[in-house]
């Protein structure tokens, strides 16, 4: 479905991704690991187009997408929930969700029963809502542009175990409904028990690329590339 293929990005002359290549297959979930600075955000960015690759390419469904802009590459069914949610501060969870409307499966009534917390909480504002409610509004918010890829940039980050547990449920519930999904963590845990394949990422290359579970069982390794 998604195919990134030795991609270069820059911010400025600062060389950020170094040939990295990864591969989302339908109804695949794919973690990308790593510490902070590695360029987990910087991939996320070159894929949707907010900082396109200089070189290599990015295809999704078999066509290259390296050379749109973002709202043609969303537009062509990526979803995205970015690192710090950004999601509106002085709409409602309703208006929140209503802007971001396209036709497909997820509607407001899909949304709410994933989440029935926002249900609860749909005329709040946004700056309203703790930090565990943005979170799941972000998702939500995406799922509502129906997307068949949906990319999330560390959504359990700064979040409560509860509420960890409580994304790491709706995204279960994706991948057994077959979305395609594309998980930036450093929650390890979480990552491990969802995903099908793992990624790592250290100064912008691809360290370690297998089994979820093969990482999660060699202490050494942890250690060197993730610090846990
Ligand atoms: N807008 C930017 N301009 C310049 N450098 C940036 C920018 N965003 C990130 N970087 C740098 O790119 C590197 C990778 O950052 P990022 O992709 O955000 O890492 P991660 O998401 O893994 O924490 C870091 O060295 C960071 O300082
Ligand atoms: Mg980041």
């Amino acid at each position: 479905m998604l195919e990134v293929s030795d991609i270069h990005t820059f911010y400025g002359s600062s060389h950020v991704l170094h040939g990295v290549s990864l591969r989302v297959a339908a109804g695949q979930v794919i973690t990308v690991l790593g510490r902070n600075g590695m360029g987990k955000t910087t991939l996320i960015r070159s894929i949707v187009g907010f900082t396109p690759p200089r070189r290599g390419t990015v295809s999704f469904r078999g066509a290259p997408i390296h050379g749109l802009r973002p709202f043609a590459i969303a537009r062509l069914g990526i979803g995205l929930v970015p690192q710090g949610r950004r999601i509106f501060p002085s709409l409602s969870v309703q208006e929140n969700l209503r802007v971001a409307a396209r036709p497909g499966r997820w509607d407001l009534d899909g949304v709410y029963a994933l989440f029935p917390r926002l249900h609860e909480r749909a005329a709040n504002r946004g700056h309203q809502l703790s930090g565990g409610e943005q979170q799941m509004l972000a998702i939500a918010r995406a799922l509502m542009t129906n997307p068949d890829l949906l990319l999330l940039d560390e959504p359990s980050e700064g979040l409560a175990p509860l509420l960890v547990a409580e994304v790491a449920r709706a995204l279960g519930q994706l991948r057994a409904q077959g979305m395609a999904i594309l998980l930036v963590e450093q929650n390890l845990p979480m990552a491990v028990g969802l995903a099908d394949h793992a990624y790592v990422l250290s100064k912008g290359r691809v360290v370690y690329d297998g089994s979820p579970a093969a990482l999660w069982a060699d202490e050494a390794r942890k250690a060197e590339l993730l610090g846990v």
